[in-house]
């Protein structure tokens, strides 16, 4: 007989999770093999950082740390409305966006209910939906040889949404694969969804959209009640550890959010500097005008090479890296340029690479030149 373990009290729906698979952090790599000048590339993190203004303001607030944080985010929420043209009462803000899924999947999902999204979708998607009890339905993805292999096939998704479903997921840009949904077809989708489905347009990467087809959701809150557009300032604003991102939505929905949010949770250190980031817009559009650069450099090097990349609307790139995959991705460690494999995504033969500075990238290509030989 197996010995107890109380952790397996848990609920059902808990102890069935897959966890999330984060990238490999640097000082692991170090630690494990002794090296130095390590690149890592495999997040999404935005290498430009912070803003000037938003450190000087994160400094600032240390001080006062001993405090809780203002729990209505008055500033920020005040801030974000008049940028975003909304009403402070159609935001909810997050410990990053991930929390704001989360809150999301706790506010509107119970067994019972569905959630649908799409296969190689974010994985935080079937972790928010299972946590809650309520089952996910996975729509097939575009096929491999469509302009956007591996993305979003709304039409399959409408296809999934039974009298059950209460959300539905779509990232757009998609993480892992970087691929999107043309605007007028991501409307007709969500104009002809079931007025008591809430959908989630994932809008993480949206500032990286660079002349693509890629729709500001928030423009479309007025027209759709049932839709929720979540944002970070995490990629684009180079924030990723200061954990900070929000929803907007119709007053009701957020007013649903926030009774399910922790009252406190958003640190007063990363209120203060998502606030003063927002000041800083021109940080912000430099960042984007490299990796937007840079997105189509290093696909025209990995191309030239004979690696295939998949269409991007995101600072990252999934390549194509064969049968041997993994191997390659250790390989790469071994070289000091950390990717990320997406096996979890059922991806086997792919790698996620993020889009560092061009320097970064150059030495991420050498290596990989080096891999494909060896
Ligand atoms: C599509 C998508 N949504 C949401 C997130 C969550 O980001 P954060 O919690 O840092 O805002 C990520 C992070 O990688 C993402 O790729």
């Amino acid at each position: 007989m197996s010995p107890f373990l109380p952790g397996d009290l848990a609920v059902d729906c808990v102890k069935s999770l897959s966890p999330y698979v984060p990238g490999k952090p640097i000082e692991e790599l170090q630690r494990e093999l002794g090296i130095r000048d390590i690149v890592k590339l495999a997040s999404n993190e935005n290498p430009a950082g912070p803003s000037p203004r938003a450190l000087a303001a994160m400094h600032a607030a240390l001080g006062d740390a001993w405090l809780y944080p203002d729990g209505s985010g008055h500033e920020l929420k005040h801030k974000l409305a008049a940028k975003l043209g909304v009403n402070v009462d159609q935001l909810t803000l997050g410990n990053g966006s991930n929390d704001v899924l989360v809150l999301i999947a706790e506010a509107f999902l119970k067994p019972g209910l569905e959630a649908v999204y799409s296969r190689y979708a974010f994985a935080v998607y079937p972790i928010a939906t299972h946590a809650t009890g309520a089952a996910g339905v996975v729509a097939p993805a575009l096929p491999v040889d469509s302009p956007m292999p591996f993305g979003h096939d709304l039409a399959a998704m409408r296809r999934s949404i039974t009298s059950n479903t209460r959300v539905v997921f779509v990232a757009n840009p998609n993480n892992p694969t970087g691929t999107w949904v043309p605007a007028a077809e991501l409307r007709r989708f969500v104009a002809d969804l079931p007025a008591d489905v809430i959908v989630v347009l994932d809008e993480a990467y949206y500032e990286y959209a660079g002349g693509l087809d890629i729709q500001n959701g928030v423009s479309w809150l007025a027209d759709f009640p049932n839709l929720v557009v979540v944002r970070t300032f995490s990629k684009a604003y180079g924030l990723a550890g200061l954990r900070v991102g929000y929803a907007v939505s119709h007053a009701s929905v957020a007013g649903m959010l926030n009774r399910v949010r922790q009252a406190f949770n958003v640190s007063s250190i990363a209120l203060a500097g998502a606030a003063a980031a927002l000041e800083d817009e021109a940080h912000v559009d430099a960042a984007v005008k490299i990796a937007v650069a840079e997105r189509a450099r290093v696909a025209a090097a990995l191309n030239a090479l004979g690696t295939k990349t998949v269409p991007t609307a995101g600072n990252f790139l999934l390549i194509e890296a064969g049968p041997n995959a993994l191997r390659r991705y250790d390989a790469l460690l071994r070289a000091g340029v950390i990717v990320r494999p997406v096996v979890n995504y059922g991806l086997a033969e792919h790698l996620r690479v993020t889009l560092g500075f061009p320097e970064q990238n150059d030495r991420f290509l050498a290596a990989w030149q080096k891999v494909l030989v060896a």
